[in-house]
Order: structure tokens, then C-alpha cells, then sequence
């Protein structure tokens, strides 16, 4: 089977978290992705959360599957030619550098182009532009400056940021969405393009319900909030616990257990149409025809006690119970998983999104494979480069250098030390 960004080849000049998730997921569909880090040093993630000594850390290792590693340094006279000779033969150019980095090393935009009128000049920055533009940027900068923070959390504590990377691994999917896009149009113009991805605008894409709320604000309050009925509603959106962001209400309740096991949760919700059933389920008949229960609208400044209702009963029940009995009503809940849960989970292992890999430095990992599933595109996770790992490979295979050219090119200095390991 082939893979659907075969042929596709992409220059990676991304570091830490967000560019490399987008190159990620390109070189998980077939594309061949060419990580291009600095000498002796390579992403700073690799040394980044350490757990085995002097091996790669899963930092690294898990947001670089697929990739080739070639050490340029790309202010030595050489590396900055080999660099422009890649410009000219890759398809996309993908960096995720603090503003005007590139500017700095003389890859203006107009010099890609002039290089190869083809190329994508892919780039995520913390801003678009604005008074913040010039601005680096990290995850939690991301999250508080897309409206996340101010939105997540309980209503008597602090802006909360969540464990989900919005900010990196999401702002990564959305310039990888970019890149195919603009692929695409290239088929048709015959041109490249520039795709920008800031992450506060990726963040705030993926919290549009908060800016849908803050406009629903200027004519009420936000009934399903638990801050209704009796809370106060200022003049922003504020945060709302665990209440759900859609219109049918739901929250986080114990179970079997919760004493003791900081998971025993389930998230529940009370689905309009299956209100009967949950009645019944919970033992109480009595609230299906109960004018003060019985419609959603009534039901609204009811909320809390309904929830602390249902959760008398779930706290009798493991959370799995709680799944096993309401999917029998079709009630929608969903159990919170720990992290040791997902990793031991069965299911996620036969899909590939939980995949063991190999490493030679560190042996064997977990990882998350490709959430993306195509039906005719296989999608293999292979583990990370080592730094440096494909330098000769690159030269020879891909820039098509002859062996004086490899030679001149290693002595130059530009590509650091011989790598360790020979390419494979
Ligand atoms: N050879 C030589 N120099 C190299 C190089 C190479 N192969 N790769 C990088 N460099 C140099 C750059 O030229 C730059 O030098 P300069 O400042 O003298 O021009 C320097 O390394 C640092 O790059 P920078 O991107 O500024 O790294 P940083 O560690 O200072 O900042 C971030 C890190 C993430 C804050 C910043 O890159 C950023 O804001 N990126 C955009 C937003 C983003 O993606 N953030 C999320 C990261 S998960």
C-alpha cells in the first residue's frame, strides 16, 4: 500500500514541541521529512525531561518518529549552501523559530523563492501580526493568550491551563492542515505560499464556544453555567468547572472508590432524550413527569442537585459499571482514565494510536501513534533519528553530492562531528 504523502519531501527546521508535532504527522503520512538541528546540540528537547542518561528523551523521541536528523550549522559559510541547496529540492520548508530567526539567517522569503517559486514556507509564531508579534511564545503563554485559561477552572479559583497541548500540539495540526492545503492549491497555481499558524489563534479556534458564550452574555446568563442560578455572572465568560461547553448539561462524578483513587470519576451527561431512562436508572421515576424536572429548561437551576443526585447512585458503582449500565440506555458518560489506563489499554494498542517502538539508545517506549486513520495510506511509526544519524545519507541520496562534495562538505565543519551511528 502506499502512503499518501509519498513524494512530498519536507525541510523540518522546527524545534521543541508544536512544529514537530506538524512534521510528525506529514512523515506518519508517507512524507519524507528532513530534520535539519544544529550540531552537537540538535532540538533542545532531547535533553529536555531526561529519564535514561545520555539517551534521547521521550520529549524528543515522541515528536520526532519518521524523520531523518542532518546536523547544519547554518551560520557556517557551507551549512548555510547545503541549506539552500535543500530549499530548492524540498516541496515544504516548516519552522517554528521566534520571529525574525529566519530573517536572520537570510531566508527572507523573497530568497525562498527565489530559490524555488514552488516551495511552502510553512512557520507557527506564538502571534500573528499585532503589538505582540515580535513575542516568543510557549504552551501556557498560548493557552492564557487564546482565551483557555480564563475559561478553564472552577469559578472560586485561578485561570487554570489544561494538560491537553492546545497550544503546541494543536497549533502543529492546525499548520499541518495548512501545508496539505496549500499542496493542494499548488496542484492547480503551480506556486508556493506562506502558511502562518500562530498558537493563540489556534488556541482560541479550539475554545470558539467560550467566544460563542460571550456573546450569548449580552443577553442573559449562561443558564447552564453552575453558576446559575444563583452565582454572579460578570461582563466575560467565566470559568465553568466541569460543566460540558454543548447544550446538554453534564459534570464530573464520583464513583466506587473516589476515596482513594484520584480517578474513580466519570464524566456524565443528562441527554435530553434519554432523561427517562436516566430516571429510572438512578431510581427516580417520580422526576419524568415532575413539571420541575421534567423539560430541559425546567431542569436548568436544578442542575447541581440532579448532578449530586446521580452521583449517590454512581458512587455505588465502579466508573465502568456506570459505562456498562447507562450504554445500555444509551445515556452518554464516559469514564476519566488515567494515564496508566491508557497505557495498558488493549484496544488502543490493536488501532496503532498506543504503539511500543525501539530505540537503540533507550530501548523500548511507548508512544502515540497516528490518531489519524487512512484506509488506503499505511501508517508505520519508526523511532526518532539520532542526532545526525542520516548526514552522509542526506548528502549522497538526496543533495546527490559526489564523494569529493561529501568530503568537502564534512571537513568544512559545517555538519559538526561524524555521527555516531551509520545511516540506515
Ligand atoms: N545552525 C545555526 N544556528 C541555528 C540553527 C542551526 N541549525 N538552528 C537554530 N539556530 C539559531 C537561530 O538562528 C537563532 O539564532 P539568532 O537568535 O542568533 O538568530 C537561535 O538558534 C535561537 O532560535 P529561537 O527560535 O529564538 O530559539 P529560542 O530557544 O530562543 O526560542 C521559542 C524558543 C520556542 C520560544 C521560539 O523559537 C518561538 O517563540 N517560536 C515560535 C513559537 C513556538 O513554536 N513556540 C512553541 C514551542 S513548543
Amino acid at each position: 500500500m502506499t502512503k499518501a504523502l509519498e513524494g512530498v519531501r519536507i525541510l523540518d527546521f522546527t524545534h521543541v514541541q508544536s512544529g514537530p508535532t506538524c512534521t510528525q504527522l506529514l512523515a506518519w503520512f508517507g512524507a519524507d521529512v528532513i530534520k535539519i538541528e544544529r550540531p552537537g546540540v540538535g532540538d533542545i528537547t532531547r535533553g529536555q525531561l531526561r529519564d535514561v542518561p545520555n539517551a534521547d528523551s521521550l520529549y524528543f523521541t515522541m515528536l520526532n518518529h519518521n524523520k531523518r536528523s542532518l546536523t547544519l550549522d547554518t551560520k557556517n559559510k557551507k551549512g548555510r549552501e547545503i541549506l539552500e541547496e535543500l530549499v530548492k529540492i524540498c516541496d515544504v520548508m516548516v519552522e517554528n523559530f521566534a520571529p525574525g530567526v529566519l530573517d536572520r539567517m537570510g531566508l527572507t522569503w523573497e530568497r525562498v523563492q527565489e530559490l524555488n517559486p514552488r516551495i511552502i514556507l510553512a512557520s507557527i509564531k506564538g502571534f500573528g501580526p499585532g503589538p505582540f508579534e515580535d513575542y516568543k511564545v510557549y504552551e501556557n503563554i498560548a493557552q492564557c493568550a487564546g482565551g483557555s485559561a480564563s475559561t478553564t477552572g472552577f469559578d472560586d479559583g485561578p485561570p487554570t491551563v489544561t494538560g491537553a497541548q492546545i497550544g503546541d500540539s494543536g497549533t502543529g495540526l492546525h499548520l499541518a492542515l495548512g501545508i496539505v492545503t496549500a499542496l493542494f492549491q499548488r496542484e492547480k497555481t503551480g506556486r508556493g505560499q506562506k502558511v502562518l499558524a500562530a498558537m493563540q489563534d489556534g488556541v482560541l479556534n479550539l475554545c470558539r464556544v467560550k467566544l460563542r458564550d460571550q456573546q450569548r452574555l449580552a443577553h442573559g446568563p449562561l443558564k447552564e453555567y453552575p453558576q446559575y442560578p444563583n452565582g454572579k455572572f460578570g461582563d466575560a465568560v467565566p470559568r465553568a468547572g466541569n460543566a460540558s461547553g454543548g447544550g446538554q448539561p453534564g459534570w464530573i462524578l464520583k464513583c466506587k472508590g473516589w476515596e482513594t483513587d484520584p480517578n474513580a470519576y466519570v464524566y456524565f451527561i443528562t441527554q435530553a432524550p434519554v432523561w427517562k431512562d436516566i430516571c429510572t436508572v438512578i431510581g427516580k421515576p417520580e422526576w419524568i413527569t415532575d413539571p420541575n424536572y421534567a423539560k430541559p429548561e425546567a431542569r436548568l437551576p436544578h442542575l447541581k442537585d440532579i448532578f449530586a443526585t446521580i452521583e449517590e447512585w454512581t458512587k455505588t458503582k465502579t466508573k465502568f459499571e456506570v459505562m456498562d449500565i447507562c450504554s445500555e440506555h444509551d445515556i452518554p458518560c464516559g469514564p476519566i482514565l488515567s494515564m496508566k489506563e491508557i497505557a495498558e489499554d488493549q484496544a488502543l494498542r490493536e488501532t496503532g494510536t498506543i504503539v511500543e517502538v525501539d530505540h537503540p539508545e533507550r530501548g523500548r517506549y511507548l508512544s502515540v501513534g497516528n490518531p489519524i486513520k487512512l484506509s488506503d495510506s499505511v501508517s508505520e511509526v519508526k523511532r526518532s533519528p539520532l542526532l545526525g544519524e542520516h548526514n552522509e545519507d542526506i548528502l549522497r541520496n538526496v543533495l546527490k553530492f559526489d564523494d569529493r562534495t561529501v568530503l568537502e562538505a564534512l571537513e568544512s565543519g559545517a555538519l559538526g562531528a561524524a555521527p555516531s551511528i551509520a545511516a540506515k
